[in-house]
């Protein structure tokens, strides 16, 4: 299947069936996250990857109104970037788990992606420090975001590709 194709297949997935993610398929999205670009070929990311059920159902609090597909989650991948390894390691951590994303869907696991920077949980912290706390993570990572995985206990329609919006792309020819 041509890449274009799985794209259109890819959608945001928040309600899982219960059954678990081989571990296999766990193992070949954290690969993808590997085969990103990364600006100066540095490695400025580090993902929690959580697949325990009592830490899952904590992290539900992680944010104000959105953590509800963690409450059937098998799986919660938690990118974090350092700074001090580079200036752009947001950008880095988001086309890391952004190829996650499209690779859990092309391998038949639903997953949604849960913005953790600059968002608070339930209980007033910011969404940063209530993971620090539950997951322990250095003070020099920052949290970019959270992937939850789980088999799809929901179907969506893939995606249709558009004409372009002119207003969006604008084509200078020669
Ligand atoms: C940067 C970013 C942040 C997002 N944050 C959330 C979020 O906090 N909660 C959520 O349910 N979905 C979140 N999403 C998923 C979007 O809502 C979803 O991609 C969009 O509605 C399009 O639907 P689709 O992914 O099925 O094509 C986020 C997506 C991106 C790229």
């Amino acid at each position: 299947m041509e890449l274009i194709n799985l794209m259109q297949k890819r959608r945001s997935i928040r309600k899982y069936s219960g059954e678990k993610i081989e571990e296999g398929k766990i193992e070949k999205i954290l690969q993808a996250g590997f085969l990103a670009p990364r600006s100066r070929a540095a490695l400025s990311w580090e993902a929690v990857v959580v697949r325990n059920e009592e830490v899952l159902r904590k992290m539900v609090n992680c944010r104000v109104g959105t953590g509800q597909m963690l409450k059937s989650a098998d799986c919660a991948i938690v990118m974090l970037g350092n700074p001090l390894i580079s200036d752009v390691w947001i950008e880095d951590c988001v086309i890391a788990l952004s190829n996650m994303h499209l690779a859990a869907s092309s391998l038949g696991v639903g997953s949604c992606w849960i913005q953790g920077r600059n968002r608070e949980a339930e209980n007033g912290m910011t969404t940063e420090e209530y993971l620090r706390e539950l997951l322990g993570f250095p003070e020099e990572y920052k949290l970019e975001a959270i992937l939850s995985l789980g088999m799809p206990g929901e179907n969506k329609d893939e995606h249709e590709l558009v004409s372009f919006p002119a207003e969006n792309i604008r084509v200078i020819r020669g």
